[in-house]
């Protein structure tokens, strides 16, 4: 029988709240750790297949596993993709012992050595790299490269600015795609109220949102007036 030692262990089950993706690291590969029912966990690789996003930081609904980024869904127990069913998040061995849930870390070292994972750690971006970046965004690389020359600014950074400085009654028109990312990753709400799109191919959203907020605070409802 195999024995569970602390290498392996990806989380402690109290602390995992069921259906609620949780972030963990063997080797170096990126995991997301699923609490199923009362016996049963679930433990994929936690990278995105679209654009390599933390599946930690997405959402279950039903059966299914949602990318935070653009809503691409997985089976939590095979971790096959509805979306694209031709892409398969590989699910590793897992179970409970001892208060815990539990992998086995050769497996994953093994599936490693044939998946090299392309995340630098220690670089720009670190964990939120994206490694797939598309040939529509050629500029992507020259981004990263002024960002990671001094030359550019982390969005870390700039929601922290923004979280200081925008007004607690102000209303927060939102994009779609990475800045709404970094936005939910990052910014600290007050009390704000966000307009986001419930669409990912609505790029360009927050502009007409923003009219629409403009809009409202010009009536009499009070919750809005002025603001
Ligand atoms: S990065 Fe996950 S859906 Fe795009």
């Amino acid at each position: 029988m195999r024995r569970p030692h602390e290498k392996n262990k990806v989380a402690d089950w109290d602390a995992l709240k069921p259906l609620k993706p949780s972030y963990a690291l063997v080797g170096n590969v990126d995991l997301v750790v699923i609490r199923q029912s009362d016996d049963e966990v679930s433990v994929l690789c936690g990278r995105c297949l679209h654009r390599g996003a933390l599946l930690a930081d997405g959402h279950v609904e039903g059966n299914n596993l949602i990318c935070g980024l653009h809503n691409w869904d997985y089976s939590c127990k095979t971790g096959i993709c509805s979306y694209k069913p031709s892409e398969r998040l590989k699910r590793f061995d897992a179970w409970l012992a001892d208060g815990g849930a539990w992998v086995n870390e050769e497996d994953i070292v093994e599936w490693e050595r044939d998946n090299p994972q392309p995340y630098n750690r220690d670089a720009y971006q670190e964990l939120y790299a994206d490694p797939r970046g598309t040939p529509l965004e050629p500029h992507v690389g020259y981004i990263q490269h002024l960002g990671a020359n001094g030359r550019g600014i982390n969005s870390a950074a700039i929601f922290a600015a923004l979280s200081r400085q925008v007004a607690e009654d102000a209303i927060i028109a939102v994009d779609v795609g990475n800045n709404t990312y970094s936005f939910g990753r990052y910014f600290e709400c007050a009390s704000q109220p966000g307009l986001m799109s419930g669409y990912l191919g609505s790029i360009g959203f927050s502009f007409p949102a923003a009219m629409g907020a403009w809009a409202v605070t010009q009536e009499d409802d009070p919750r809005f007036k002025g603001r």
